[in-house]
């Protein structure tokens, strides 16, 4: 039976699955390392580094009686019989696969730290994503240095998990994937892991496999949902030039049971830490295996998704008469979704960017993100923190925001943004007053009924200014006289 269970990682994977191990583990000891101090603190504090609804009460439950985080990667090493490694594996920023591949080396040093201090048998859990055959290299590096005393076993066991839903996704997943070596000692190992997860999920949805099928199985299954994603966006590119909508569309597609409804939200185009990354990750292997057709069909996942966010951005400024320079903005979400306070390729800084190229003032609102980090990430992005000092506001509530804004760009769907007062936000607007709802969750018809000019992806709104031919036109561009169904692109 396992009784320490470490993950070296402490971050929006490591956490929330130790916590949820430590839950249902009472007997079993987990300890959660980082190398970065001030997420180690962050964990011991009252304000946790990671905001996931139900994570608090978990933690507050755990920590201290049988959840542990520390620094001190030798100790976690040398006590855990099962020991995840939940380490970030970003896109390579420079080398040799700038840009596609993995950049593994966070797993490596973990490997060779392992390798240096562990004591005993261990069983290594791969819980980062990662290329196909990456435990390979893991098991290469723990066999080439390994002491007598040393035995290990590597398994796959990569995270389905969704920020914003983690707990439960942790608590209830579809299933959990397993992959080892085809040996007496790998199938012990994978019993060894089951055993723990079984403690709270059924055995049936345990699904065990030789290691590269796991490995595969994390990067195909991010691809096939982001590409659900890319699919409805680009149907939406469609919908807008014909006066379709794409709800009801999707509506339609949906109910077809072979397809379902899920993953069918158009958008201002998918963000978060995996998508764009695995589906890359993808692309290179594909491509490092001479297989350019297949490596060219993932690709496209990704280009449509830069194309869509493109498009709403460039909306923006076409329906604010081709300028916005100078003109005020209000950002509504900066998260990548909502429900948490993430914003790795969240749609809203690619949006902001070009907002802020174009030469806008923008006031940013988001109920979960801290102003310091909405400054990073612009700056990373614009490459020009003096713009980003002098056209960017961060404001603490949506109604200041919005006040003076020629436009309200929802970026992220968060619920409060529904029950906001929009007649006293428009009150407060130079008209006409825009918004642009990039996730499709307003009352569009309300809105137009205040008086708002409503632009969102794969549908005409009617607006005000078709339905009072003297109210003021825009002089963009305006779309089909034809339909009487302006747009601005
Ligand atoms: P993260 O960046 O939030 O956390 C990773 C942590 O690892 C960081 O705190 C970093 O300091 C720490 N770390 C790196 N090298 C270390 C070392 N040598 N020793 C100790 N600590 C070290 O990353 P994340 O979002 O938790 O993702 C982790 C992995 O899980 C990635 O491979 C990711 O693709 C995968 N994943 C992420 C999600 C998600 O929703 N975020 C879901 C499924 C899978
Ligand atoms: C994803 C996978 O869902 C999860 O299984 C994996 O472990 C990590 O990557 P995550 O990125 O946290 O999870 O969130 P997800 O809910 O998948 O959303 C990703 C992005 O797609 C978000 O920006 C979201 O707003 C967007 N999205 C999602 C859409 O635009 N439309 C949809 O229908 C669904």
């Amino acid at each position: 039976m396992v009784t320490r269970v470490g993950c070296i990682g402490a971050g929006y994977v490591g956490g929330p699955t130790c916590a949820v191990i430590a839950l249902k583990c009472p007997d079993i000891r987990v300890t959660v390392c980082d190398m970065n101090p001030t997420r180690i603190n962050q964990w011991n504090s009252d304000k946790l580094p990671v905001f996931e609804p139900g994570l608090d009460e978990i933690v507050q439950k755990c920590r201290g009686v049988n959840l542990f985080f520390t620094t001190d990667v030798v100790a976690t090493i040398q006590e855990s019989e099962v020991l995840f490694i939940s380490v970030n594996t970003p896109t390579k920023t420079y080398g040799h696969g700038k840009g596609r591949a993995a950049n593994l080396k966070y797993v490596e040093s973990v490997a060779r730290e392992i390798a240096k201090v562990a004591r005993g048998n261990k069983i290594v859990v791969e819980k980062s994503t990662v290329p196909v055959k990456s435990a390979q290299s893991i098991a290469d590096i723990l066999k080439a240095n390994r002491n007598s005393q040393n035995k290990f076993q590597v398994l796959s066991n990569p995270e389905f998990l969704a920020e914003g839903t983690a707990i439960e996704d942790l608590l209830n997943p579809d299933r959990i994937l397993i992959g080892g070596e085809d040996s007496p000692d790998g199938w012990k190992a994978i019993e060894t892991l089951s055993s723990v997860y079984k403690r709270w999920i059924p055995a049936d949805r345990i699904i065990t496999m030789n290691t590269w099928s796991s490995e595969l199985s994390k990067l195909v299954a991010n691809a096939f949902l982001a590409q659900r994603i890319s699919a409805i966006n680009a149907v939406s590119a469609v919908c807008e030039a014909t006066g379709a909508d794409v709800g009801q569309v999707a509506l339609a597609v949906g109910k077809d049971s072979r397809i379902g409804p899920r993953f069918l939200q158009a958008s201002v185009g998918f963000g978060g830490s995996c998508f764009q990354k695995d589906i890359l990750n993808l692309v290179y292997i594909c491509e490092s295996l001479n297989l350019p057709e297949v490596a060219e069909f993932w690709l496209n996942v990704v280009s449509i998704n830069d194309y869509q966010k493109q498009r709403f951005a460039k909306r923006i400024v076409n329906c604010l008469f081709n300028t916005v320079s100078g003109k005020r903005i209000a950002i509504m979400g900066f998260a990548f979704k909502k429900n948490t306070g993430d914003t790795r390729e969240s749609a809203a800084i690619y949006v902001s960017a070009h907002l802020l190229e174009e030469g806008a003032r923008l006031a940013v609102y988001d109920p979960k993100v801290e102003a310091d980090q909405v400054t990073r990430d612009l700056n990373n992005v614009t490459g020009t923190p003096d713009v980003v000092r002098d056209q960017v506001e961060v404001c603490s509530d949506p109604y200041e925001a919005a006040r003076g804004a020629h436009a309200l760009v929802i970026c992220t769907e968060w619920d409060v943004f529904q029950t906001l007062d929009y007649a006293r936000i428009f009150a407060g607007m130079p008209k006409p007053a825009y918004v642009f709802d990039g996730r499709k969750i307003l009352d569009h018809e309300k809105l137009t009924k205040i008086g708002f000019e409503v632009e969102t992806i794969g549908k005409r709104v009617r607006n005000v200014s078709q339905s009072h031919p003297a109210a003021i036109t825009n002089g963009a561009g305006s779309g089909d006289g034809a339909t009487g169904l302006d747009s601005c692109e």
